[in-house]
């Protein structure tokens, strides 16, 4: 045997036995990748075999793997300074002119930021946010939490709670009481009998009948990925639905957040997704693309109002929220060199412009009789496959469509992740032309020898 196969084997043996993985399960690690390096837009595994990374990794590594600047901003932060508290009353410079930079690329209306390390404390610090918003001005009231169904926010206990896709709850006891969720808008499946409004309008009303019926005094907020990512398989909204969401949550005072952990940085051609239908939270929330993944860092920006009111407090009831690790120097200073590259290579734009490309190259899928949907936004593609097109009826889990496709992706040095009935696609934003056109071809032939036609 090999000297990389028994290493493989003995990291496996050692693996297996004492780490436990996100959504942990020895079923499907029997026999893992084990990475080794990236450079670009690929990865190389202990084997020597290299893929292109299909998904940025977790929809995270926007710049590609390798880059020497991002690097060098943390070595040049952690010789300086590693660390420092950023709790109140002490602060430090990468985290101001972060901010700063956050401020003029972000929705106007947004005026300060919270970091945290990830997104699904991002999730819970925006719960918390919009409940402290409302109990300091006067509506203690106003807790209620309303998220969508096939949205995902992450696996903190709250986080899971805002989840709309069950499994994330399921064992770990019940949702924390106060959330609940509306149909999501997903305009392959979204079906209304209402006749008077388009299918966006009518999607977006569950919500005013969701605050209604709840009673618009106890909802805090509404909380929505503008695209649904991980949980739905890349659910682009109709076009009306988050204007009116905008003006339902305005009528009935329930914030609105926007959980752009996956849409953020130009992931979907704009720097912010709500930009595309020209809405703007009252709380934004965001974490991979932040940093590429370099460093673990996300954080929430709120409104001017929500600002002000977490500044008007008195001292002892002040927003008691706070992680160690917040405003962390080094993720500061990597995320600020990676937003400079992200602007200097004009890659929200190359989003927009190769997203339309892979999007062109995967269309004539839909005319295969086992594609329902190619859709997407930006280098945000999601390919839907279903028994029957008419009926829509899915394969079931039992014929391990999704895997097949899976490994013919890799055959093909595509890595990705396949849903149960969705390929998703969101490769790093530098992708090349060349490669975005791999992409397609691959997924083309992986659909047609993975699903035969009968
Ligand atoms: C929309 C969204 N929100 C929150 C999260 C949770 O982020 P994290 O895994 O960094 O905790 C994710 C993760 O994929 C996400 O896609």
């Amino acid at each position: 045997m090999s000297h990389k196969k028994n290493l493989k084997k003995a990291l496996v043996q050692s693996d297996l036995r004492h780490l436990i993985h996100p959504q942990h399960h020895p079923s499907e690690h029997q026999d893992p990748q084990v990475w080794v390096s990236g450079k670009g837009v690929r990865l190389t595994n202990i084997e020597g075999q290299t893929f292109i990374d299909g998904l940025s990794s977790m929809w995270n590594v926007y710049l590609g793997h390798g880059r020497k600047e991002l690097a060098a901003a943390a070595h040049r932060q952690l010789k300086q300074l590693a660390f420092a508290t950023a709790y109140a009353g002490a602060t430090n410079e990468p985290a101001v002119e972060l901010v700063k930079t956050l401020k003029r690329l972000i929705y106007p209306n947004i005026e300060a930021f919270y970091f945290t390390l990830g997104g699904s404390d991002a999730t819970d610090t925006s719960i918390r946010t919009a409940r402290f918003y409302w109990q300091a001005r006067g509506k203690p009231g106003k807790q209620k939490i309303i998220a969508r169904k096939l949205s995902y926010h992450g696996s903190t206990v709250g986080a899971a709670s805002a989840t709309g896709v069950e499994e994330f709850s399921q064992g770990f006891g019940p949702r924390l009481p106060g959330f609940l969720h509306i149909e999501s808008p997903n305009p392959y499946r979204f079906t209304t009998t209402r006749k008077d409004v388009s299918p966006g309008v009518a999607a977006a009303d569950l919500l005013e009948e969701a605050i209604l019926r709840e009673g618009p005094e106890t909802v805090a907020a509404f909380i929505a990925e503008p695209v649904q990512g991980g949980g739905g398989g890349i659910l682009v909204p109709q076009d009306d639905y988050f204007p009116r969401i905008r003006k339902i949550c305005d009528k009935y005072n329930v914030l609105l957040i926007s959980d752009e952990v996956i849409t953020g940085f130009g992931r979907t051609g704009r720097w912010f997704a709500l930009e595309h239908w020209g809405v703007q939270p009252d709380i934004v929330q965001f974490a991979k693309g932040i940093t590429s993944g370099y460093f673990p860092l996300g954080g929430i920006g709120v409104s001017k109002e929500i600002k002000k009111t977490l500044d008007s407090v008195e001292s002892g009831k002040r927003w008691w929220h706070g992680y160690t690790a917040s405003a962390h120097p080094v993720g500061c200073a990597v995320a600020l060199t990676n937003l400079r590259i992200l602007e200097k290579e004009r890659l929200v734009k190359r989003s927009e412009k190769l997203g339309r490309r892979l999007l062109r190259g995967l269309k004539p899928l839909e005319k295969h009789p086992h594609i329902g949907e190619v859709r997407g936004l930006g280098l945000l593609v999601g390919v839907e496959f279903v028994a029957n097109k008419k009926t829509k009826e899915r394969f079931s889990s039992d014929l391990g469509v999704a895997k097949r496709v899976r490994q013919e992706l890799l055959a093909r040095g595509v890595l990705t992740r396949v849903l149960d009935d969705v390929i998703c696609l969101a490769p790093p934003l530098v992708i090349s032309e060349r490669d975005i056109d791999h992409i397609a071809r691959s997924v083309k032939e992986a659909v047609t020898e993975a699903i035969r036609i009968d």
